[in-house]
C-alpha cells in the first residue's frame, strides 16, 4: 500500500517536473525568438494592444539601435536589403515656422517608432540651387527607415519661400504640412535674438530690437523687418491655401509644446493617423534646461542644444504693445482660417 502511494506521488511529481520544464523551455524560446526576430517584424506588428509603457521602450530600443547603426553609416548594402530598409520621401514636413519650435517638434515625433527624423535641414524646396538637383538627390538624402515607417523632415524656410508650396505640391499633392506657431511677438523677439548671437559670435555690433521692428520715419512698425514679416502667419499660410486645402496642414501651439508637449504631440499622432505612442515617459522636465527632454529608454535621453532656449534680451513694453497691436488682426484671420485659436493678446 505504502509503495503505491509513493509510486503515485513520485508519478504526480514527474507530471508536474515535466510541464514546469516544458513551460521553462517555451519561456526562454519564445523571448530568445522575438529578441531575434524583433529586428526583422513590421513596425505593424508592434502596433498591438499592449501597455503605452511598454511599446516606446521596446520599440526605440529596437530602433535606436538598428536605424542609428544605419544613419552612421555602418550598414553594408546586404543587411540594407536583408533589413527592407529604404530611403523614402518624406509623408509629412514641419514647414515652419522658424523658432517656433521646429526643431524640438521634429525630435519629439522621432520618440514615436513609426516616425524617422531627417536629422538636417535639407532646404530642398527653398534652395533654387538644391532644387535643381531634381528630387532623387532629395530622397538621398532621407534616412533609412522600414517602409512602414514614415520619414518627417522640417525646414522652416519653406514656410515663408514664395516658391514652395507649388514645389511640394508637384512632389505629393496630398502631403501633411505642420505647422508650429507661438506668439507672434515673442517669435519675433526669438528670431532676433538668434540673429543677434550669430552678430555677437562675428564680433559685430547689431541694432536694438526696438530700432529694426518700429520704422524711426513713422513710428510705425516696420513690415519690412523679416522677423516681423515672418510672424504674419496668415499671409504666408494663405500663399499655400492656393495649393492644399486646409485639412492637409495641422497647426501645433509652440508655446504649449514648451510647457505642456505630451496633448501637442498626441494631436499631431492623430493628424498623422499613427496610433499613440509618445507617452509620458518619454518627456521629463529638467529644472536646469528650464524645458522638457527627451527619454528614449532607460539609459538613452537627450535635451536640445544650448541654441534653443535662449535668454531673449528685454524689449520696449511701448514696443511689444505696439507689435502685439499690429498682430491682432492678422492673428484673428489666422484663427478663422485654421480653427486652431490662440489666446494672444
Ligand atoms: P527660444 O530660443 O526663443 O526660447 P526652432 O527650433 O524652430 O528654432 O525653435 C526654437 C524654440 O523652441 C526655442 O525658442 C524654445 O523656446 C522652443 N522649444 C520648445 N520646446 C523646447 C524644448 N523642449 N527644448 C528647448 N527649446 C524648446
Amino acid at each position: 500500500m505504502l509503495f503505491k502511494q509513493q509510486a503515485l506521488l513520485r508519478q504526480k511529481l514527474f507530471v508536474l517536473g515535466s510541464l514546469a520544464i516544458g513551460s521553462l523551455l517555451y519561456l526562454v524560446a519564445r523571448v530568445g525568438s522575438l529578441d531575434r526576430l524583433q529586428p526583422l517584424c513590421p513596425i505593424d506588428g508592434r502596433f498591438g494592444p499592449r501597455s503605452q509603457d511598454e511599446i516606446p521602450l521596446r520599440a526605440l530600443q529596437f530602433k535606436r539601435g538598428l536605424l542609428h547603426e544605419f544613419r552612421k553609416g555602418n550598414a553594408t548594402k546586404e543587411q540594407i536589403r536583408l533589413h527592407n530598409l529604404v530611403q523614402q520621401l518624406p509623408k509629412a514636413i514641419i514647414i515652419g515656422v522658424r523658432k517656433g519650435g521646429t526643431r524640438a517638434l521634429l525630435e519629439m515625433l522621432n520618440l514615436h517608432p513609426a516616425v524617422v527624423k531627417a536629422s538636417q535641414e535639407i532646404h530642398f524646396f527653398d534652395n533654387d540651387e538644391n532644387y535643381a538637383k531634381g528630387i532623387e538627390w532629395y530622397r538621398k538624402k532621407m534616412p533609412f527607415s522600414y517602409p512602414q515607417q514614415i520619414t518627417i523632415e522640417k525646414s522652416p524656410a519653406y514656410f515663408i519661400t514664395e516658391e514652395v508650396p507649388e514645389r511640394i505640391y508637384k512632389m505629393n499633392s496630398s502631403i501633411k504640412l505642420l505647422i508650429i506657431v507661438r506668439e507672434p511677438t515673442t517669435r519675433a523677439i526669438s528670431d532676433y535674438t538668434q540673429v543677434l548671437e550669430g552678430k555677437e559670435r562675428k564680433n559685430k555690433t547689431y541694432y536694438k530690437f526696438e530700432k529694426l521692428a518700429i520704422d524711426p520715419n513713422t513710428c510705425e512698425v516696420n513690415t519690412k523687418y523679416k522677423a516681423v514679416r515672418t510672424s504674419i502667419y496668415t499671409k504666408h499660410l494663405e500663399r499655400w491655401l492656393k495649393y492644399f486645402p486646409i485639412e492637409q496642414f495641422h497647426i501645433v501651439d509652440g508655446d504649449r509644446l514648451i510647457t505642456e508637449p505630451l496633448p501637442e504631440l498626441q494631436l499631431v499622432e492623430k493628424f498623422l493617423n499613427l496610433p499613440p505612442r509618445i507617452s509620458q515617459y518619454n518627456l521629463y522636465f529638467n529644472a536646469t534646461r528650464g524645458f522638457y527632454c527627451l527619454r528614449f529608454n532607460i539609459v538613452f535621453n537627450k535635451c536640445l542644444a544650448g541654441s534653443k532656449g535662449r535668454i531673449h534680451p528685454e524689449v520696449d513694453t511701448s514696443v511689444i504693445t505696439k507689435l502685439r497691436k499690429f498682430f491682432h488682426p492678422f492673428n484673428q484671420k489666422f484663427y478663422q482660417i485654421t480653427g486652431r485659436t490662440f489666446n494672444w493678446p
